[in-house]
């Protein structure tokens, strides 16, 4: 017997938590057991939105540890000095599937992580691939859209992702890392992470550095193929929830070395890449990585709900040191995630004991949904006042950046210098090698033999024209794959 007492919400000790109260052993329930209806009441609101994208996900705390003095580049608190200590928490995730789909599918994943530092908390909200589908946030719904189920069979539409990827060619560098191996990877353990946006640093004299993050894995890189996904898709749907769980509490805990490329903020303007191109790596020769320090997962969250389910992360929480980049798509994300949770989780959601910054937090905002804590006291909830209250610091500041002579439009993200989809596309492939080409051709024709419905012929050609400027080699192979005869004088020119 134990002598915790069970309590209602409110703290009541409750003396039968199994029998209702009821008029004669055989009933009705009285309407006075507010407690049977305390139980139900929140039951049936155990439920908040899904996140809309990476809804399925799985989460760990630990630390990251600078291991090089990286503060040329950057004055980022958290990066001062070798040896120093920041708490992490890290929510992996799948992108198009609901909260209880699969694991394994084909899919990006979702590597967010959460720094706890002393100038408030940094988000790296990134995937574990360099690049990304599209480049212009106006492209995202739209995108989603075919990722998520069909409107009216409501189940997954192979016809409507390859129409979208094929008429936006931008995507063909992230559908082919997708469709080779690393679309399934193995854990969440055995797989890189990115930034995949350029960010910036700044460093104590107010230069400007462009910067992009990897986390590579000290695990190795592991996947599965298309056959042994789909078989664990069945076998064990939370196959990379349970890799995690189990690795951590048996004290094998992941580890990945967080690296940077590093870029002169004036390289922009003469870099044949655009730098700000999300569907675009920086070739390691040309900005090679460079250490910076480990991080390590230690620790599974005692509570899923309360520590990953209500985890916020946020392209927009910089913090001193570390800035943003004129990415389209980074500056759509800034508005976007804040706005999610606020919806997904309310108003108030900063507060949340997992995304609340353990440091100080001082500000005018009050009130709200759900405000925890003491909501300010009786500090003056104004500003400027009389009281010593926090007040901005102007050494905060980020240096001013240069816009060069623009003209405000809607630039086409096909314009000369913006439309190479292909160099790069082409030369992944060509790295792979013989066994990694062969699966990768073999997961592309296994995805778009699903095509289906009256533009089949229209979408698969033209996806077909993408490979095919990408490599010969990919080009015929996929039309093979899929039984299509073919006129190689045609797609040479195309
Ligand atoms: C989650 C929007 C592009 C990585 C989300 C969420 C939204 C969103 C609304 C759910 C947030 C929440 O409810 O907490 C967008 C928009 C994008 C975009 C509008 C493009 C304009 C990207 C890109 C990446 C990315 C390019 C990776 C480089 C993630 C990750 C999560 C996420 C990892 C899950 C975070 C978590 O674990 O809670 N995105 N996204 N997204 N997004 Fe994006």
């Amino acid at each position: 017997m134990t002598d915790k007492k069970l309590t209602t919400a409110s703290g009541r000790p409750v003396a039968d938590d199994q029998n209702s109260l009821t008029a004669g052993p055989r009933g009705p329930v009285l309407i006075e057991d507010y407690i049977l209806h305390e139980k139900m009441a929140h039951f049936n609101r155990e439920r908040i939105p899904e996140r809309i994208v990476h809804a399925k996900g799985s989460g760990a705390f630990g630390k990251f540890t600078v291991t090089h003095d990286l503060t040329a580049f950057t004055k980022a608190k958290l990066f001062s000095e070798v040896g120093k200590e920041t708490k992490v928490m890290v929510r992996f995730s799948t992108v198009g599937g609901e909260k209880g789909s699969a694991d394994t599918e084909r899919d990006p994943r979702g590597f967010a992580v959460k720094f706890y530092t002393e100038d408030g908390n940094w988000d790296l909200v990134g995937n574990n691939t360099p690049v990304f589908f599209i480049k212009d946030a106006y492209k995202f719904s739209d995108f989603i859209h075919t990722q998520k189920r069909d409107p009216k069979t409501n189940c997954k539409n192979a016809a409507m992702m390859w129409d979208f990827w094929s008429l936006n060619p931008e995507s063909l560098h992230q559908v082919l890392i997708v469709m080779t191996n690393r679309g399934t990877p193995y854990s969440y353990r055995h797989m890189h992470g990115f930034s995949s946006h350029t960010l910036s640093f700044i460093n104590s004299k107010n230069e400007r550095f462009w910067v992009k993050f990897h986390f590579i894995t000290q695990q190795g890189i592991k996947n599965f193929t298309d056959d042994e996904a789909a078989e664990m898709r069945g076998k064990d749907p939370d196959f990379a929830q349970r890799d995690l769980v189990e690795a951590i509490e048996k004290g094998d805990f992941p580890r990945w070395a967080l690296k940077v490329q590093v870029m002169p903020e004036k390289d922009a303007d003469t870099y044949e890449i655009n730098p700000f191109d999300l569907t675009k790596v920086w070739p390691h020769a040309d900005y090679p990585l460079q250490d910076l320090g480990i991080m390590e997962l230690n620790q599974v969250p005692s509570n899923y709900f309360a520590f990953v389910e209500q985890a916020a992360f946020a392209p927009a929480h910089i913090v001193d040191g570390i800035g943003f980049s004129p990415d389209k798509m980074l500056q759509g994300r800034i508005l976007s995630y804040p706005d999610a949770q606020r919806y997904r989780l309310g108003v108030n959601y900063e507060q949340l004991p997992v995304n609340r910054c353990p440091y100080a937090v001082n500000n005018y905002q009050r009130d709200g949904s759900m405000a925890l804590g003491d909501n300010g006291g009786d500090a003056p909830n104004y500003f400027p006042n009389s009281f010593d209250s926090p007040a901005p610091d102007p050494s905060y500041a980020e240096p001013p950046r240069k816009l060069s002579e623009s003209m405000i439009d809607r630039y086409d993200r096909n314009a000369p210098g913006e439309n190479d989809h292909y160099t790069q596309p082409g030369n992944l492939f060509r790295l792979l090698s013989e066994e990694e080409k062969r699966h990768t051709i073999h997961n592309i024709v296994a995805s778009m033999k699903g095509i289906t419905g009256p533009r089949r012929e229209e979408i698969i050609n033209r996806q077909l024209c993408h490979f095919f400027r990408a490599d010969l080699t990919l080009g015929t192979g996929v039309a093979r794959g899929l039984e299509i005869s073919i006129d190689l004088g045609r797609f040479a020119t195309v």
